[in-house]
């Protein structure tokens, strides 16, 4: 039988009288790329909330690894391995680099009670795994953490998820705000995620970002699964007019004259 990653089937939720999600079934493997793509109220916070544990569903049913599961914390999602990346990231910019990167699972030396955080290792091992990762303009695990870009922010945030094990990863608009450049080194290191193994849930409005790594598709509309599809079973143009709502639309023609 082959393992799912994560699963939903006929989830639905609600808040008071607001239907946010409506019967979503959705499927997430493991070593691919979902784009989770919906004009803005369209549901898509609150459905990677009930993927990470934060939301419980109205109705309806979640898997995890093929077994049926209900988070009752973000806590419970974490312990099995589903990591969940915010846009702006939530690092602290006073915090060093090697700090940040072992927050809550510090290295200790030394023997109780005389313990205490090893930081020589944490500087060490966070600039060697962000340097994997491509990441060589950081070199010394004392710089702070508000002095790295958008983009660094962000590689150092999915990097320490693999580094920890995460089989899932759910990236909320992690390129937005993000100039070329950077939203490349982004997308690089979700290849490299996937390539781990990792099952990646890749929230975004851009439409060239999402056509350019990802492997499945999923738009929602107004809280229900507007399509689903598999890489290469659409057109550019298709998924640019699935995606194309109200606002959106001079947005993506900027992107499609770029395109062109
Ligand atoms: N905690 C909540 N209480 C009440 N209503 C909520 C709550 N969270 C979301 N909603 C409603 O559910 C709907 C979907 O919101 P959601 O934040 O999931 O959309 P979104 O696709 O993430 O939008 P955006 O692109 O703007 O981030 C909206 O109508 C929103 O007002
Ligand atoms: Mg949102």
């Amino acid at each position: 039988m082959t393992t799912h990653l994560m699963q939903l089937a006929g989830v639905d939720k609600s808040f008071g009288s607001t239907r946010a999600l409506k019967n979503i079934s959705m499927l997430v493997e493991p070593g691919k790329i979902l784009c989770l793509l919906g004009d803005n109220g369209a549901g898509k916070s609150t459905l990677i909330k009930i993927l990470s544990g934060y939301h419980q569903p109205t109705s309806g049913k979640v898997y995890f690894e093929n077994e049926e599961v209900r988070f009752a914390s973000p806590r419970e999602a974490r312990q099995r391995g589903i990591a969940t990346v915010h846009q702006d990231v939530g690092s602290i910019p006073l915090m060093s680099v090697g700090r940040n990167f072992f927050l809550g699972a510090e290295p200790k030396t030394g023997v109780w009670p005389f313990q205490r955080i090893d930081t020589n290792f944490a500087n060490r091992e966070a600039v060697r795994q962000m340097q994997k990762f491509g990441l060589t303009r950081v070199t010394n695990g004392e710089q702070l953490v508000g002095t790295m870009s958008g983009g660094e922010r962000q590689v150092l945030a999915i990097g320490r998820a693999m580094y920890f094990g995460a089989k899932l990863l759910i990236l909320d608009e992690p390129t937005s705000a993000l100039g070329v450049k950077e939203a490349a080194m982004v997308l690089k290191m979700m290849r490299i995620a996937r390539k781990n193994g990792a099952g990646i849930v890749f929230i975004t409005h851009n439409a060239r970002h999402a056509m350019s790594v990802g492997d499945d598709f999923c738009v929602l509309i107004q809280g229900e699964v507007a399509a689903s599809f598999s890489r290469g079973e659409k057109s550019r143009e298709d998924v640019l007019n699935l995606m194309a709502g109200g606002e959106l639309l001079s947005e993506l023609e900027e992107e499609i004259e770029q395109i062109d």
